[in-house]
């Protein structure tokens, strides 16, 4: 194609490339818009767009085995008797069981506890076989409540308040009929086989004075023992950060429009929020500015991919990161060795991204008791803490090389910008100049 393309100089438009007439003529044949998972793939400034500045002459290294540098976190030490403390920085975010097969959440239960680290439940409420492995799991309070109660409530270590995801700020969940089995449909109280769209906003409070609450009612309930965390996709950052630790949050947690998702329409994943690189600083300020920054520990999410991220992410003032779809491909997702069968379901791997239809030939996500059964969830969950290994390997491996005794030791001054927008986004030096864009 390429070649004739060349020998005959066609040219592409770069209003109308050829995806983008794809999905025209996709619209006008089906008359639906599309539904994908993943989360957005257009290109936007992210952490690869930042540098470390390591230790030379005026900054002195740690020694990488004689000097010890820690990577240990904890979260929700503002009102909760019991905040989590947890080994690593990294946190397995919330995906909803429904989305993803009991086989998965086990193995992200299985992959997080070897970690030391916690994972957390989804809409859909919390699943025997990831409570049974996880360490340390936190729930969370959507506004669908589909599987909510409040026994599960107790048995969970932390409660996450979910306001709104990096994926589809101001908009709900999709779960199709083909994912919704007798135990999926039982545990939401919805009709087996009929696709369900999830409420975009909580029932019982219409703003931040009702959120302080709710928030003292699930104190009252976990008797005051945890953590109560608040998540927001990335809108208004700063005012979301200040309005959640005006209403009782212990831990915000901000999820940047490249945030994943199990089904979402494309619109929504590609057009609204801000990158996560543009919330980070936003939300570390509006700490700040409350004088709560490390006491309201912050947790940012929505691609992070390496120790590299972790690190960033970090000196720029967040308490932990959180991942979703690196830790399913961790767990086996869009595994190479696949390809065959994503291409019978017209993908091909590292492509896969149809987590709506439920053929998932990895057993991730699907609810088909034969798909599913191909997910060994040992196997998986070791995977996947050989990966959270190597994020925090990596993360302490830059720590140590900026002289850094502790990863959250990192800060906005060991790094700089590769663009100008980045640098005006992160509030740091674009390389080489001490120019700080808007600063
Ligand atoms: C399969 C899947 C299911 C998800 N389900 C939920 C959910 O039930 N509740 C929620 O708050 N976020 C959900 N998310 C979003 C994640 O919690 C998280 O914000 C996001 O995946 C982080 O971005 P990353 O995937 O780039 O790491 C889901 C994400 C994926 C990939």
């Amino acid at each position: 194609m390429t070649d004739y393309v060349q020998t005959h100089g066609l040219r592409e438009s770069a209003t109308f490339p050829r995806e983008v007439i794809a999905e025209i003529q996709r619209a006008a044949a089906t008359g639906i818009y599309d539904i994908r998972g993943w989360g957005a793939k257009r290109k936007v400034p992210h952490f690869d767009d930042l540098l470390f500045l390591g230790a030379s002459m005026s900054r002195y290294p740690l020694e990488g085995y004689r000097e010890a540098c820690a990577t240990d976190v904890r979260l929700g030490t503002r009102n909760a008797r019991f905040p989590l403390h947890l080994d690593i920085p990294v946190t397995i975010a919330g995906m909803s069981f429904g989305s993803l097969s009991a086989n998965a959440k086990e193995a992200l239960g299985r992959g997080a506890s070897e970690a030391g680290t916690s994972t957390t439940t989804g809409d859909g409420g919390m699943s025997t076989e990831e409570r049974g492995q996880s360490k340390h799991l936190v729930y969370q309070y959507l506004p669908s409540r589909y599987g909510m109660n409040p026994d599960d409530l107790r048995k969970a270590d932390a409660i996450e308040v979910v306001l709104g995801q990096g994926a589809k700020p101001g908009g709900g969940g999709m779960l199709l009929g083909q994912k919704i089995t007798e135990r999926i449909g039982k545990m939401r109280t919805l009709p087996v086989g009929i696709d369900q769209r999830s409420a975009s906003r909580h029932p019982d409070w219409t703003g931040p004075d009702d959120l302080t609450i709710k928030i003292a009612e699930l104190r009252e309930i976990t008797d005051w023992e945890k953590p109560i965390y608040v998540k927001v996709g990335a809108t208004r950052t700063y005012y979301d950060v200040k309005l959640a630790v005006h209403a009782g949050a212990d831990v915000v947690v901000v999820d940047g429009m490249q945030g994943g998702t199990a089904a979402t329409q494309n619109v929504f994943i590609e057009d609204v929020g801000i990158p996560t690189l543009a919330a980070l600083p936003q939300a570390v300020q509006a700490l700040q500015e409350l004088g709560v920054h490390r006491e309201v520990q912050l947790i940012i999410s929505g691609g992070i991919r390496t120790g590299g991220d972790v690190a960033k992410a970090l000196a720029l003032g967040a308490d932990a990161v959180s991942i979703g779809t690196a830790a399913l491909i961790a767990l086996g997702d869009n595994d190479p060795a696949l390809d065959e069968q994503y291409r019978a379901l017209g993908s091909a791997a590292g492509y896969y991204d149809d987590f709506q239809d439920g053929r998932d030939p990895a057993g991730i996500s699907t609810q088909d008791p034969d798909l599913m059964a191909r997910l060994d969830p040992v196997a998986a969950g070791k995977r996947l803490a050989n990966y959270l290994r190597v994020l925090t390997m990596e993360a302490q491996t830059i720590a140590r090389a900026c002289g850094k005794s502790h990863v959250q030791h990192l800060e906005p001054e060991d790094l700089v910008a590769l663009t100008i927008e980045s640098a005006a986004m992160a509030r740091v030096p674009l390389a080489g100049t001490n120019w700080i864009p808007g600063a």
